[in-house]
């Protein structure tokens, strides 16, 4: 676990971390798919070459990993061993000597793979710069924790709340993808509501790794000419416009709208998709991904891949803007924004 005066465990259990940057960075990154096997050492030397080249032309604060980054799948990567993937990721993360918070995508855990996700959370845990909690027991998933960024004053700026998306209903593949549970939802509404009285201007942005349905419907919606909707930057590159969403009942949305302190969404799952809308007030963005693994031959395709980088203003702002890891990317990427 990261050691540093400036970042504790308070008494409800959320993880502080001081800064008195005027900006505060934080670097999202999503699916790195390192397979440390025996078929991936190209791959894994080339996600390993984008992440420290992003990393440096963004120099964060801090670093949020937004699952998927490890894919112990044999087919690709020639191992089921996500332990040693694990291990290996941390040493790897650790490098770099800046603080990276961790989340469990759908592949972290593969079917079939050798770990849990409490053998990987007490791995990650390890890790000299990691953040991690493996959150409340009784909670659906692993990994449902807040970061509080607070000033010199101890005044709380933002919250960072960082939630399992979970992987396929019933643990069942075929069940298709899972979403952030009723528990979860509920859990981290009543800990905003409370943070709010500490700040009553508090604003929180999430981190998990599945898109939710919302984010769909308000791209739609937007093709449609919908002026509620408002583009920001990137595009949807994944064929026939797909989101890989669960077709579960999810309220997460909604009680987003209803508590009113989450501002901005990042999530990752589908590497070709680098677009951020604002629906309904809320900022939802498709982090730039980083995998070589996992899709057959996105070695070759380049314009999804970098990372996100959010820039938090300490009087309450904050505002999101693509890494793109070549210069040479489509304004489609770089959005009207940020041309
Ligand atoms: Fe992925
Ligand atoms: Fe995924």
């Amino acid at each position: 676990m990261y050691e540093n005066p400036r970042f504790y465990k308070d008494t409800d259990e959320h993880f502080v971390l001081k800064t008195t940057k005027e900006i505060f960075k934080i670097l999202q990154l999503t699916d790195l798919h390192l397979g440390f096997g025996i078929f991936s050492k190209n791959q894994d030397k080339l996600a390993m070459e984008a992440v420290k080249k992003i990393i440096k032309k963004s120099k964060p604060n801090l670093i949020i990993l937004t699952g998927d980054s490890i894919f112990p799948y044999i087919i690709k990567s020639g191992t089921r061993n996500n332990i040693k993937e694990a291990k290996k990721l941390v040493e790897f993360m650790d490098t770099f000597k800046i603080p990276y918070a961790f989340l469990f995508g759908n592949h972290d855990i593969e079917m079939g793979s050798k770990g849990s996700k409490e053998e990987i959370s007490d791995i990650i845990i390890k890790g000299k710069y990691s953040i991690f909690n493996k959150g409340l027991n009784k909670l659906t998933g692993v990994g449902n924790y807040i970061i509080k960024l607070v000033n010199e004053e101890n005044k709380i700026i933002t919250a960072l709340v960082i939630l399992d998306s979970n992987m396929y209903r019933n643990g069942w593949f075929f069940s298709g993808f899972d979403c952030i549970h009723k528990d979860q939802t509920d859990w981290c509404m009543e800990n905003l509501s409370r943070l709010k009285y500490e700040n009553p201007d508090l604003f929180a942005l999430a981190f998990f790794h599945m898109p939710l349905p919302e984010f769909k419907e308000a791209y739609e919606k937007m093709k449609l000419g919908d002026r509620s909707v408002e583009y920001n930057f990137g595009s949807i590159g994944e064929s026939n416009d797909y989101f890989g969403i669960s077709k579960y009942e999810c309220e997460f949305f909604n009680k987003v709208l209803l508590n009113k302190t989450i501002k901005g969404i990042f999530c990752g799952h589908d590497h070709l998709n680098t677009l951020s809308l604002t629906y309904k007030g809320i900022m939802m963005t498709y982090g730039m991904s980083i995998d070589y693994l996992g899709y057959s031959k996105i070695g070759k395709r380049y314009t999804q891949r970098g990372g996100t980088l959010i820039e938090v203003n300490p009087h309450g702002s904050f505002r999101a803007v693509p890494i793109p890891l070549t210069t040479v990317v489509s304004k489609f990427v770089r959005g009207k924004k940020n041309v």
